[in-house]
């Protein structure tokens, strides 16, 4: 799918480009983010961010500041878009990750998607918190499924929202 530029009111989201994925490496390398994006080479930052077409730049003041994934699920019957989300720590706890996930929501339901997952690690409450606040919901635990670079797996933990869940356009400073 071809991803329009978002302008919000303190970020934009926007198609990667090259000149990106340095920045992105250096985020994805940080501690507390490589916690819960484990492996990240700058053989899959091009891979699956740069050309993969899913993914859209946060980017703050000019600066990549994280990325959002956006998976549209081909099937009518059980429509649904599954996002996964990073930023740097510089911006955390700004409740930057609410506003890309309001922004990119608004937008797909206006484009006719009606209900968007999450599934961030069991042990992830800072995540599991923002995304609460925004309005998500805990579905339940799926068993074994991250794997570490330890060879052990993690849970983690399905959470989803629906167009009922929120009035008009999501608000990323509701909650
Ligand atoms: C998860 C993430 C997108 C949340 O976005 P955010 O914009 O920082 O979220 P918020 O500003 O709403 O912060 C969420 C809550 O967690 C807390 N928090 C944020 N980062 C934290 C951290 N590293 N350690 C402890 N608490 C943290 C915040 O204080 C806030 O709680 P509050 O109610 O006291 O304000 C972002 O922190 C991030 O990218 N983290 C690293 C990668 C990651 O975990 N991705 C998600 C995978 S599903």
């Amino acid at each position: 799918m071809a991803w329009p530029v978002l302008v919000g009111e303190r970020m934009t989201l926007r198609p990667p480009t090259d000149g990106d994925a340095a920045a992105l490496l250096g985020i994805l390398t940080e501690p507390e983010v490589s916690r819960w994006w484990v492996g990240y080479t700058a053989d899959r930052v091009r891979k699956e961010i740069i050309e993969s077409g899913d993914a859209l730049v946060m980017e703050i003041d000019g600066i990549p500041a994280g990325t959002i994934f956006l998976y549209p699920h081909d099937d009518a019957e059980y429509e649904h878009v599954i996002i996964h989300l990073f930023l740097g720590a510089l911006w955390y706890r700004k409740r930057y990750g609410a506003e890309a996930l309001a922004m990119a929501i608004n937008h797909l339901v206006s484009e006719g998607h009606h209900r968007f997952t999450l599934d961030p690690n069991v042990n992830n409450a800072p995540a599991i918190r923002s995304y609460e606040r925004l309005g998500f919901r805990r579905v339940g635990v799926l068993r074994e499924y991250q794997l570490r670079s330890d060879g052990s797996w993690d849970d983690g933990l399905l959470m989803d929202l629906v167009t009922s869940d929120f009035a008009g356009e999501l608000d990323w400073k509701r909650g």
